[in-house]
């Protein structure tokens, strides 16, 4: 997959820009604060994805207008694609042509991965940003996915808004089976998808984190259930879950909120054995963020045969020699947008083109 031409039109502080990126690798800078990282935003947002900074759709229209159009030009399934993005208070997609009736449509069109310092937090923070981490990535493989997630979480809001109201109205007790079934039927789709992806993306992350930190350390990753059924299988799975639910109820009904299911679970990152949320150094962590985002990436090739767009925001300066050399030789045949303040902290890059920003356009 490549762009080969993006254009923007009230976007954030780009009020109007035209970008003709090469295949290679595409260096973006220039000082802070002029509208590096909103480039690689606008070009993220062509996945379907909420933005990776979670900014509202809304805040991404430039401040002095009401209206931001985006159109992505690009080389995708073996022709010559263009989408178009409009941000108007909320999003429409038009793809080659014509109007999408939602926006979850566009996803699995355009694909592409993102590495930004706000992904730290997916080594350093608690099970959420991991677990979001596992739903939007899967969510661009098999738009059906995001189906499932939306069901699982509407049904898990039900039940929660049920206990605290049975509370009151005791009579309500026998309707926690409807929304029992329903959370385990999706349940099972989630774990099962989460685990199949997991054991996908294990073996790139693994061979990725040993090429960047020198075959010294292994990093290992593992989907955890908080509360496992025991069960590989989905009906089992279902089966289970509902089991579980219905053994928490009392439980659930004293704090008025489900304990189990997989809305608790995590994606477990070890390093030599130690978890690398609790032990790892800040280098350690940084390694390992970036390792789940190319072997993500890797994952994308594998299952689609499309080499998704590679979105670098600000990571080369933090890397010593050797690991970015290791990143670079890895990401040499995808096309990739690297943001940075000065190209020379990209010391070893011989091919490729930059672009200079300055005060929201390109210079
Ligand atoms: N909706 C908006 N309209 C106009 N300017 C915006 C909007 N959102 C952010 N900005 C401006 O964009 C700039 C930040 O751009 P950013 O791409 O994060 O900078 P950097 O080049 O450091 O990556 C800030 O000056 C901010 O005020
Ligand atoms: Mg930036």
């Amino acid at each position: 997959m490549r762009v080969t031409q993006l254009e923007l039109t009230n976007f954030r502080n780009i009020e109007n820009a035209v970008v003709r990126p090469c295949d290679g690798v595409n260096i973006i800078y220039g000082d802070n604060a002029q509208g590096k990282t909103n480039l690689l935003e606008s070009i993220w947002l062509f996945t379907g994805c909420r933005s990776f900074r979670g900014a509202k759709d809304a805040e991404c229209v430039n401040f002095n207008s009401a209206k931001t159009q985006l159109s992505l030009d690009y080389f995708g399934e073996g022709r010559e694609q263009n989408l178009l993005l409009s941000i108007e208070k909320t999003r429409r997609f038009t793809r080659n042509g014509i109007v999408l009736s939602s926006p979850a449509k566009v996803m699995g069109a355009f694909l592409a991965v993102v590495f930004s310092p706000v992904h730290l937090s997916l080594v350093k923070d608690g099970p959420y940003e991991r677990r979001k981490f596992l739903d939007v990535a899967i969510s661009q493989l098999k738009p059906k996915y995001a189906v499932a997630l939306s069901g699982y979480n509407k049904a898990l809001a039900q039940r929660n808004i049920l206990l605290k109201d049975i509370v009151y109205h005791s009579e309500l007790y026998d309707t926690l089976d409807v929304w029992e079934e329903q959370i385990a039927f999706y349940a099972a789709e989630l774990i099962v998808q989460r685990v199949g992806y997991v054991n996908r993306l294990r073996d790139f992350t693994t061979e990725i984190y040993g090429g960047i930190s020198n075959k010294k350390e292994t990093l290992d990753i593992a989907y955890e259930e908080a509360c496992s059924t025991g069960a590989n299988k989905k009906e089992e799975i279902r089966a289970g879950m509902r089991d579980l639910l219905r053994a928490a109820r009392k439980t659930d009904l004293a704090t008025g909120s489900t304990s189990v299911g997989p809305h608790r679970d995590d994606l477990s990152i070890q390093i030599d054995g130690l978890s690398a949320r609790s032990y790892g150094s800040q280098g350690q962590q940084r390694s390992a963020a970036l390792a789940l985002k190319l072997g993500e990436a890797a994952v994308i090739r594998n299952f689609t045969g499309e080499q998704p767009v590679a979105l670098l925001d600000d990571v080369m300066s933090e890397l010593d020699t050797s690991r970015q050399n290791y990143i670079l030789n890895h990401i040499k045949d995808w096309q990739v947008f690297i943001t940075c303040c000065d190209p020379r902290s990209v010391k070893n890059l011989k091919y490729g083109q930059a672009i200079r920003m300055q005060n929201g356009a390109i210079v």
